[in-house]
């Protein structure tokens, strides 16, 4: 051995839904914020919240933690997150609070969906429906399974610097979380974006995540609900801190702001 110490450090398992969730989530915030918009729009408390797209269903289990008579459902394809939020997510869970959450695996373009006060669709997922035929029929299911005082919630992002190949790295404590744009087609407003992540110590774990998807804007979304059978539309628009950035608040407007990159909510009534 060389006079130089070497300490090796022993790191866990590599778990992908740990690090998507500590880098793309807050679902306490976002629960509070589906709560008072439903209350602002509608003027009474909503009891009920689907998350369609739920994957590890996050949202769900922070949503029965806000009030105990407020029930979660949540709607997924694949048994695998599904699962994995079971046994980390559920099982922080009180059982009063996890009898209040609801998984169905299953396509959100199915029929026969559970109805909810607020049916909400977070991190773009929709986003994987490329043409306008399959992400109207998907606002009309979203709109027939709304209870009559319903609203719809849609995240979407935009902004000049999403239409150029580019890859952000952001630094946590022990990881860094990279997001990649590969690819943008102006023609098509297609997109390819990946997530990778670094563990300190280890080498770039590349493609964790691909998003194939195209990239909608807050007025085709808006023209989309009105055809789906939404009443009226709004749009939630993030606010800015001192520095210029997303201070994380997001507000009603009639108008926005030109910036490079920005994230907003599209929210329907029924
Ligand atoms: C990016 S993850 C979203 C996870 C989580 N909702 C979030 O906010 O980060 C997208 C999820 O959509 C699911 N998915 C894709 N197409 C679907 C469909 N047609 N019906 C139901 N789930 C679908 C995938 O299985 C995946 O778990």
């Amino acid at each position: 051995m060389s006079g130089a110490y070497s300490k090796k450090i022993k790191l866990k398992p590599f778990d992908k839904y740990d690090y998507y969730q500590k880098s793309v989530q807050s679902p306490d915030v976002d629960v509070e914020f589906l709560r008072d918009v439903y209350q602002e729009i509608r003027g009474k408390k909503p009891i009920s919240m689907r998350e369609d797209f739920c994957g590890t269903h996050l949202l769900c289990c922070e949503w029965v933690k806000l009030h105990r008579s407020f029930e979660a459902y949540g709607v997924d394809l694949d048994p695998e997150p599904i699962e994995y939020g079971m046994m980390h997510s559920q099982s922080q869970l009180s059982n009063h609070q996890r009898s209040r959450v609801h998984i169905v695996q299953n396509n959100v373009l199915s029929k026969k969906l559970p109805r909810a006060d607020i049916i909400v669709a977070q991190n773009f997922s929709y986003f994987i429906f490329k043409t306008r035929k399959l992400l109207l029929k998907y606002l009309k299911r979203v709109h027939s399974t709304l209870e009559n005082q319903g609203i719809a919630v849609l995240d979407c992002f935009g902004g000049s610097q999403c239409m150029g190949a580019i890859e952000e790295e952001t630094a946590h404590k022990d990881f860094s979380y990279f997001w990649d744009q590969e690819f943008f087609d102006p023609i098509t407003n297609h997109g390819l974006f990946y997530i990778h992540f670094k563990r300190k110590g280890e080498k770039k774990r590349e493609r964790v995540f691909t998003y194939d998807w195209r990239m909608w804007s807050i007025p085709e979304i808006r023209e989309m609900m009105d055809e789906a059978g939404f009443s009226k539309t709004y749009v939630y628009w993030e606010g800015t801190d001192r520095n210029g950035d997303g201070d994380g608040k997001f507000v009603q407007v009639e108008t926005g702001e030109e910036c490079e990159s920005w994230v907003a909510y599209v929210v329907g009534e029924r």
